[in-house]
């Protein structure tokens, strides 16, 4: 039985960042969201997970709160701060919460989603929740910013060969880390993408010595109508990110 994405003794939590730092298709988003706030401006991230970004903008100079709804996440956000100079992690701080319905009751420069956070609710009432929330959060003339997975990449079939992994790279502890594409099924029209992913972690001759199978959804839809119910326009055309998503880019109306 899978379970879900980054939940306690998920082997993609536990290996986020070397993962998350291997994928060439997220180069350069740092710098995208970076230059979408001004020098010193505050910060608030919606499923900041680890900290990879949180930490990057807060070493840039900006007063950043990352929000996550994953505790398993948020410990290596911790474990990740701890190693940050004092001056860089005074400017940090993780909240557990929910981006359909936060509420903390200030606002910010630069209001974003990384990484496909917003596609891992549904593409209807949930994103229109966090629009709201999203707008709410916002300071005058500040932008917000999602990063969104295109259409045609989720609709990509599965690896022909499901026991062969997609996946292999060395642990520092000298194991493999393997992931397999156990399942992968787009449904048409919700646009919705239906992932088991199985990572397996593998002895220096190969014995496999634990497997976790993680279930995970993505939704995808024009975000357009959606920000609008929140007052929220489109500010530019959407910003390629590595081919495979878009960083989409609102202000108020
Ligand atoms: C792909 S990770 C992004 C982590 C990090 N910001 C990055 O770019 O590497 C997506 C994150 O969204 C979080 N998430 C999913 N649903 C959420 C929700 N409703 N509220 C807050 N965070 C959520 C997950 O727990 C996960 O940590």
């Amino acid at each position: 039985m899978a379970k879900p994405y980054y939940t306690p003794g998920s082997l993609s939590a536990a290996h986020y960042d070397m993962i998350t730092g291997l994928d060439v298709r997220l180069r350069g988003d740092e710098d995208i969201y970076a230059g979408l706030v001004p020098e010193g401006g505050s910060v608030l991230e919606l499923g900041a997970g680890t900290g990879r970004l949180t930490a990057g903008l807060a070493g840039r100079g900006h007063p950043i709160v990352g929000v996550d709804i994953s505790p398993t996440m948020l410990a290596q956000a911790q474990a990740r701060l701890a190693g940050l100079p004092e001056e860089v992690r005074a400017r940090i701080q993780m909240v557990r919460g929910d981006m359909t319905s936060l509420d903390l009751k200030r606002t910010f420069d630069l209001v974003f989603l990384p990484f496909f956070t917003l596609a891992h609710v549904p593409a209807g009432a949930a994103w229109k929740n966090t629009f709201a929330v999203v707008a709410r959060h916002m300071a005058e003339g500040a932008l917000a910013a999602c990063h969104l997975p295109r259409i045609e990449v989720m609709k990509l079939p599965p690896p022909a060969a499901k026991h062969l992994p997609v996946m292999d790279q060395p642990l520092p502890d000298g194991r493999r880390l393997l992931m397999f594409v156990k399942e992968r099924t787009f449904r048409e029209g919700v646009n919705r993408l239906d992932q088991v992913l199985e990572y397996a972690v593998a002895e220096p001759g190969g014995h496999i010595v634990q497997r976790s199978p993680e279930r995970l959804t993505f939704y995808m839809s024009d975000p357009t109508p959606l920000a609008a119910t929140a007052g929220l326009v489109l500010d530019r055309d959407p910003i390629n990110l590595g081919d495979v998503g878009d960083v989409w880019v609102f202000r108020r109306a």
